[in-house]
């Protein structure tokens, strides 16, 4: 392993002004999204609407550093037969794949998953080096709701992301650790935060005992955030506020960055949120974006399957890199936002 290596992509995926587009929906996921334009989910659509974004030259060279692709795009060709993943990397982004196999029910867990996918992974990860891929991610999900997470779910969990990335850094790969606690719920902050803690606690304890090399890792956690369902929704200062309290109690100085989930945010609360933290002073940290739904939403929208509207995608597309690019510097404001509709 060349931890100098690692630590040098690390530091790239959260440069100031750049940040994480997450492309990598799963078949069954991205099917959701087409359905919600209109669009059939077709091998051929698929690749037609990566290859439009990845063909975005603003967005693509100036505001995103890294790209995660799915198992089927990192193999697919543009329509002129370029690889999609020469198109990233003509862009002078980095290249990325997610490697889990998404969740399973927990036994003995009512309610709770566990994300699986490390049988065989140190072959895959080996393929995917050699075709490009230059960093990884795993998702681990937890739910909030009444009696969880359990302690289990939240072990098991870590140990797995554990794993998984100590398997990366050994092929060379940089993980993207992604424990996700959803937003789902009608909880408060105050209980996102109390369980995201416990959350990153295990996980580091576990990333520890695998040895895993901090400084050649990125941590996507999501932000400390009221659920979706809960009547009281705190304000973008106290979530800004919040998360980076939690994320300086919680994460080492030597892991070089941290990307967030957009996690079901609406774009702009994801943008504002982001930017309001660099408000709050220097960072141990780079902190910026690794959004899928936030950056994604308004192009699929614009396109909507298309051939005439891929122009209109790709400036929804740049606006929103922009705008999230903006906010990895605490440089945004909301009336560029105006301004831009
Ligand atoms: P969202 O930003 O839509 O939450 O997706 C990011 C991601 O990669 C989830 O694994």
């Amino acid at each position: 392993m060349n931890l100098t290596e690692l630590n040098r992509i690390a530091t790239t995926m959260v440069a100031p002004g750049k940040g994480i587009l997450a492309a990598d929906e799963s078949s069954g996921t991205i099917k959701k999204r087409f359905d919600a334009i209109g669009v059939e989910s077709t091998e051929e659509n698929r690749r037609d609407y990566r290859e439009m974004l990845f063909r975005a030259k603003d967005a693509m060279s100036q505001y995103i550093s890294g790209v995660i692709l799915y198992d089927e795009t990192i193999w697919q060709n543009a329509k002129d037969g370029t690889p999609l993943i020469k198109l990233i990397e003509q862009a002078g982004a980095i290249p990325g794949i997610k490697v889990d196999e998404g969740t399973q029910a927990l036994p003995m867990c009512p309610g709770e998953l566990v994300t699986v996918g490390l049988d065989k992974l140190a072959e895959r990860l080996k393929k995917y080096y050699e075709r490009g891929a230059r960093f990884a991610k795993w998702r681990a999900v937890i739910d909030i709701g009444s009696g969880i997470p359990s302690m289990t779910a939240i072990s098991v969990n870590a140990h797995a992301l554990a794993r998984y990335a100590a398997l990366c850094q050994a092929a060379q790969i940089v993980p993207i650790v992604e424990p996700e606690v959803l937003m789902d719920g009608d909880h408060d902050i105050e209980r996102c935060y109390e369980v995201t803690q416990r959350v990153l606690n295990t996980t580091f304890q576990e990333l520890r005992v695998q040895r895993v090399a901090l400084e050649g890792m990125v941590l996507k956690p999501n932000m400390a955030i009221a659920g979706k369902k809960c009547a009281k929704q705190a304000s973008v200062e106290e979530v800004a506020e919040k998360t980076i309290r939690l994320l300086k109690a919680c994460v080492p100085a030597a892991v070089p960055g941290i990307a967030f989930l957009s996690g079901g945010q609406s774009d702009e609360e994801a943008t504002a949120h982001l930017n309001a933290m660099h408000k709050l002073g220097s960072l141990p940290w780079g902190l910026t974006f690794s959004y899928g739904r936030a950056l994604q939403a308004a192009p699929q929208k614009a396109w909507s399957g298309k051939a005439e509207n891929v122009a209109a995608g790709q400036r929804a597309f740049s606006h929103r890199a922009r705008m999230n690019g903006l906010a990895s510097k605490g440089e945004w404001q909301s009336s560029l936002e105006q301004k831009a509709a």
